[in-house]
């Protein structure tokens, strides 16, 4: 049985990715500072190293500790808006801690590597479906660290023995229990729940883009599958001399309007949402190609949109 440690391992993300490497058979850590995760998202015999990634002597201690076999990277900062205003403490954050994480691993002779990337590296390219080899060119700091962070790793591997995949998250949503939600409301379908909550409309940014119902289409996953493509990846890692890249949807997108359908389906009622305007950089269309993934991991979704919306209910 192999030993993987999951920084981030108590956010919204990390919990889920926790539960399915486990479920795999493998033995979990986390690695968490508690700065945004809550600790109540961490099973009771999951052993938690409250320190930050930044940290690299306590990250070298854990990772000795535990006689750690790989890492799932998660620890991050992760609001796009956020880092237009905070960049230097993005990239502090983001940047810094993978340096300080590969430092580690080097030192304690850690040779596999699941780091979490985004969707945001490639900004707004001008065809969908996206695929890997689409050149990047993020839009904002956060996807400018998340860029940084696998050019990085890919550097780091040709000096250290490291095994690696980047996995490039696309529109995450749902929750595989309602204790492992997605308590921030920084996307699109907890805004419409917080909305519905304080009794107001849920808004639509946008409804003049050159889509068929003019709001704009993304590639929404389900946390659960996003978690069973990091065990997917996982296991290739550990198998093979890994250095890999994939995105990570369904390939379908849904547009807006379809996700206020999906919860209006998911409440029984209609929500009433209304159509504002444009919110600021949102591209018209941003989906994934997950050929790549299918084919060399193997891995697919398997959860629907309805799916996605009735399991990120708040009753
Ligand atoms: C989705 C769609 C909005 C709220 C961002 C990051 C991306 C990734 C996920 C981290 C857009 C629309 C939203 C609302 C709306 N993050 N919307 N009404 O912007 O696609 O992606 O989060 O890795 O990198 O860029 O996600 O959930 O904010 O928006 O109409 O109240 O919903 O305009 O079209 P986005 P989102």
């Amino acid at each position: 049985m192999t030993t993987w440690l999951i920084t981030g391992g108590a956010g919204y993300i990390g919990a889920h990715v926790v539960r399915a490497l486990r479920e795999s058979g493998r033995s979990v850590v986390v690695l968490d500072d508690l700065s945004t995760g809550h600790a109540d998202r961490i099973p009771d015999d999951v052993p938690l190293a409250q320190v930050s990634v930044l940290d690299t002597p306590s990250v070298r201690d854990a990772l000795r500790e535990y006689a750690v076999d790989g890492v799932v990277h998660l620890a991050a900062k992760k609001a796009v808006g956020e880092s237009v205003e905070q960049p230097l403490h993005y990239y502090r954050e983001n940047v810094t801690g993978v340096i300080s994480l590969l430092e580690a691993m080097r030192d304690e002779g850690v040779h596999n590597l699941v780091y979490s990337s985004s969707a945001a590296v490639y900004g707004e390219p001008p065809w969908s479906p996206i695929r890997e080899e689409t050149p990047c060119a993020p839009l904002s700091p956060y996807g400018e660290t998340k860029l940084v962070g696998e050019w990085m790793i890919r550097a780091a591997a040709s000096a250290q023995r490291l095994s690696w995949v980047a996995l490039r998250y696309f529109n995450v949503a749902g929750a595989g229990a309602p204790e492992l939600r997605d308590t921030s409301v920084n996307n699109l379908i907890p805004m419409v729940y917080a909305a519905l909550e304080r009794g107001v409309a849920p808004q639509v940014f946008g409804s003049d883009y050159p889509t068929p119902d003019g709001s704009c289409i993304r590639d929404y996953i389900h946390v659960s599958d996003l978690a069973d493509a990091h065990v997917a990846a996982a296991a290739y890692c550990e198998a093979n001399d890994a250095q890999d890249v994939f995105n990570v949807g369904t390939g379908e997108g849904a547009s807006v309007w379809e996700v206020m359908a999906a919860v209006s389906e998911a409440v029984g009622h209609d929500i009433g949402a209304v159509a504002v305007a444009r919110r600021t950089g949102d591209p018209p269309e941003l989906v994934a190609s997950a050929d790549r993934i299918a084919g060399v991991l193997g891995w697919q979704a398997r959860r629907d949109l309805a799916e996605m919306v009735s399991s990120a209910r708040l009753d």
